[in-house]
């Protein structure tokens, strides 16, 4: 990343987890504790980097700015801290989840209060676009994961509607961090839909990754259970491509879902050129969003935002 813009960036970053951590602190201690716990397990803060890098250069970094990058890391926060309630994973980031540590119960009343302080943090700006972004983005968010609950342990689920339910589910919120960083720093309409468009096609890399790695990858290295969609049925991408070459992992897979050998399953998958064709399906998306910040973009440097780009490829090869 070129250098003021790394600096701009990493002040911006510094000051959000400032604001975080006084939001996440004030409230209840019934729901600030394990909120804060949640904010200290870390995370990469890539949704408020996107908020950075989609304001001009020469913008100074202001309030407004930081409150936008906050607001969409506590929607993340929120939205994980749910997904784990419904998914009944054990470890995020190498931690209890706060449904295995505290119950369901408080889990979904950490999750409201996070996502009830990521609208009350956001509305500081006064800008009510940017609090209509995040108001959309909260509903794909929520009918993204309908849609994965009503596609469990679906073997037929087709490419495109997977793709849809990631793009609701994962890349919506990407897209809406650039499309703050553009809406507070002034750029235009024009400048605002191509980096909706950079950040839904990172977004859509990201989750491919990270749905090859929950077949591929040990928790020691993702922090995650290995294995957990196969055991809640979720059916993704590498799975998909990999039961269009081979029909009959169909049955190895639907077996999975009921509890079979999960982990023997996970090492056939991991090998399979199918996951190698999810592989380059994500890097297909990673071209796509390069392409989108390839034309001069009102003051926005594209250089970082390249960056983040390949960063996703970077952190998952
Ligand atoms: C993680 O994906 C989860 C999401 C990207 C979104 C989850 C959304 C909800 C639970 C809806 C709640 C909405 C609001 C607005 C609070 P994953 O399960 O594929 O990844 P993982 O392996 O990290 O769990
Ligand atoms: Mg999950």
């Amino acid at each position: 990343m070129p250098e003021a813009a790394a600096e701009r960036a990493l002040e911006g970053l510094a000051a959000t987890e400032g604001l975080l951590a006084d939001v996440v602190g004030h409230g209840p201690r019934a729901v600030t504790r394990p909120a804060g716990q949640t904010l200290a397990a870390g995370g990469k803060r890539l949704r408020p980097l996107l908020v950075f890098c989609s304001s001009p250069t020469e913008r100074p970094l202001d309030a407004d700015l930081v409150a936008a990058a906050a607001s969409v890391e506590l929607i993340h926060m929120a939205t994980l801290v749910h997904d784990d309630i419904l998914d009944a994973a054990d470890l995020r980031r190498g931690r209890p989840t706060v449904v295995a540590a505290h119950g369901a119960s408080r889990a979904v009343q950490v999750g409201d209060f996070l996502f009830a302080r990521a609208f009350s943090v956001l509305a500081r700006t006064g800008s009510a676009d940017a609090v209509r972004v995040l108001a959309a983005t909260s509903l794909d968010l929520s009918n993204g994961e309908l849609l994965q609950g009503r596609a469990g342990h679906d073997v037929a689920l087709t490419e495109d509607a997977y793709l849809e339910r990631c793009r609701m589910k994962t890349a919506s919120l990407f897209a809406a961090s650039c499309r703050l960083g553009c809406l507070l720093g002034g750029a235009s309409a024009e400048v605002e839909r191509r980096l909706a468009r950079f950040g839904t096609s990172v977004g859509l890399a990201f989750q491919i990754f990270d749905d090859i790695l929950d077949l591929t990858a040990t928790a020691d290295a993702t922090g995650k259970t290995r294995g957990a969609d196969l055991r809640d049925g979720t059916v993704t991408l590498p799975m998909i491509l990999a039961m269009r070459n081979e029909p009959g992992l169909a049955a190895r897979i639907r077996d999975a879902h009921r509890g079979g050998d999960v982990d023997a399953v996970c090492a056939e998958l991991a090998a399979h050129p199918g996951t190698a064709a999810a592989r380059e399906r994500a890097l297909g998306f990673i071209a796509d969003a390069r392409d989108a910040v390839e034309a001069p973009l009102d003051g926005i440097d594209p250089l970082p935002l390249a960056a983040i780009a390949d960063g996703v490829v970077d952190r998952y090869s």
